[in-house]
């Protein structure tokens, strides 16, 4: 049987670079912190224990991740990659392997990992490198007919040492119970003054082990964060990333430079999406949706044959079939859009249930509402469904037309039916089948002046 993986993510740096009082490791990718895409990753691989080590921002990191799959082991002060590790070890059991990932490289993928656990899990030392233009400041790959002897620092390294263009991503794997053995005999006596995890690279070449490297497929996996630019520059090839699965999947993109995904996105047959959208949460699209420029979507289901217009805002939404959204619409939480519904521009809807075939399309604001099928809503109505201290719900049954600059003063309902007449404020239920209506009597005033502006005197 395969000996269980256990994973420790090295997170305890403070990352000056990104001149933040927030720990590096917290800062978002794709709407998620840095640690946070490292933890799924390891979750992928089926760790049995996933430990991360913190130490800037004291209890920040296990706050913000905490969860009772993983353990968090404080380095209280930072005194290099081995000594980060040593932290970990009274947690880990000697029957297993150790993967150590960081917590500021974020888009390594499962896949690339794999290979170097199954080098652990045969005994051996995995380690993944990667072949950079400019290796500057990595630690460099050492070989001796063609086998790795050891890694060298940047800063311990000579000049022949310097031109190697292979380099220590940092990421490796290695029977625990020898892991354990190697950090316990680390020294520091080096340019840094550090307990350097790749000494260990040496160590096991001098007890026969043997070290096995891969490389990932594509060099931004081995990418770590350092400054707001390098995540800048991350967020990017992730979106790409993304853009290209969606595009290989059948999702029409205008543009898939300008698209960010903020969470996950499935989409059905044939939708399209304009430029400069915004997806966060879980966001689903049936099929034939098409989704307007400059959309912001979060946590929302779109059933098939909707089309969505520019500058519309949904979240925490249901939104049914062939409805019609935007421009300009705003979809607030606990609202449940059902079939053929149009909500035009300027419009806001909260926690409302709106049913098959009803349309409001100008300058209205419908909160706590529940509306029935194939209802009219004129331009700038308005619920008031806030006395100031409770909120109230409005009822508005099937078929009801609403004249435009009405106000339903809740709690109200309007029967079945029921027309109520342009600038009502309705603070009685209107009964079905009639027309309500609350207005001062029209009156015109024969002959009537308007003022005119006197003259000033001397
Ligand atoms: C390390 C490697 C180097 C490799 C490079 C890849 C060592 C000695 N060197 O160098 O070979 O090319 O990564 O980026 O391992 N950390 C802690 N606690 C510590 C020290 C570090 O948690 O006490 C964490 C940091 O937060 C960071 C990571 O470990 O995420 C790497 O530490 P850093 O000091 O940046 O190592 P490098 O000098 O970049
Ligand atoms: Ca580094």
């Amino acid at each position: 049987m395969a000996h269980p993986l256990e994973i420790l993510i090295l997170a305890a740096g403070k990352g000056t670079r990104m001149r933040s009082d927030l720990p590096k490791v917290l800062h978002r990718l794709a709407g998620k912190p840095l640690l946070g895409h490292v933890i799924d990753t390891a979750h992928r691989l089926g760790a049995t224990q996933v430990c991360v080590i913190y130490g800037f921002g004291g209890d920040a990191v296990p706050q913000a991740l905490a969860d009772d799959k993983l353990t968090f082991v404080l380095q209280a002060e930072q005194k290099g990659t081995g000594h980060a590790v040593q932290q970990g070890l009274p947690v880990l059991s000697d029957t297993g392997v150790t993967l150590v990932l960081y917590g500021d490289v974020p888009l390594t993928r499962a896949a690339t990992l794999q290979p170097l656990v199954g080098a652990a899990q045969a005994g051996k030392l995995g380690l993944l490198t990667v072949t950079l233009a400019d290796p500057a400041g990595y630690g460099r790959i050492v070989r001796v007919d063609g086998a790795v002897t050891r890694i060298v620092e940047h800063k311990d390294a000579d000049d022949a040492e310097r031109a190697i263009r292979e380099v220590n991503t940092g990421i490796l794997a290695v029977p625990t119970a020898r892991l354990r053995a190697w950090i316990g005999r680390l020294d520091n006596n080096n340019a840094q003054s550090e307990y350097y995890l790749t000494d260990i690279i040496a160590m096991a070449v001098a007890e026969g082990i043997p070290v096995e490297t891969h490389q990932p497929a594509h060099e931004w996996e081995v990418l770590g964060v350092n400054s707001k630019a390098q995540l800048a520059e991350l967020e990017r090839i992730h979106q790409g990333e993304i853009a290209r699965t969606l595009l290989e999947a059948g999702v029409g993109l205008a543009d898939p430079a300008r698209l960010d995904v903020r969470g996950s996105l499935a989409c059905g047959r044939d939708v399209s999406i304009d430029v400069n959208c915004v997806f966060e949460g879980h966001v689903v699209l049936g099929d034939g949706v098409q989704v307007g420029a400059n959309c912001v979507l979060r946590n929302v289901t779109v059933a098939a044959g909707t089309r969505i217009d520019a500058f519309t805002l949904i979240d925490d939404a249901v939104v049914g079939e062939d409805n019609k959204l935007g421009p300009f619409s705003r979809i607030r939480p606990g609202t449940t859009l059902a079939r053929d519904v149009h909500v035009g521009n300027f419009v806001e809807i909260k926690n409302s249930q709106i049913d098959d075939g009803s349309k409001i399309n100008h300058l209205s604001y419908v909160g706590d509402t529940t509306m029935g099928r194939k209802v009219n809503i004129g331009a700038g109505t308005i619920t008031c469904n806030y006395d100031g201290a409770n909120k109230h719900r409005t009822v508005i049954e099937d078929e009801v037309f609403v004249g435009s600059d009405t106000q339903l003063v809740a709690p109200v309902t309007v029967g079945r039916g029921a027309t109520l007449g342009a600038g009502t404020t309705l603070t009685r239920d209107a009964p079905a089948g009639e027309l309500t209506l609350s207005r001062a009597r029209q009156l015109t005033i024969a002959g009537w002046k308007r003022p005119v502006k006197q003259k000033k005197e001397g």
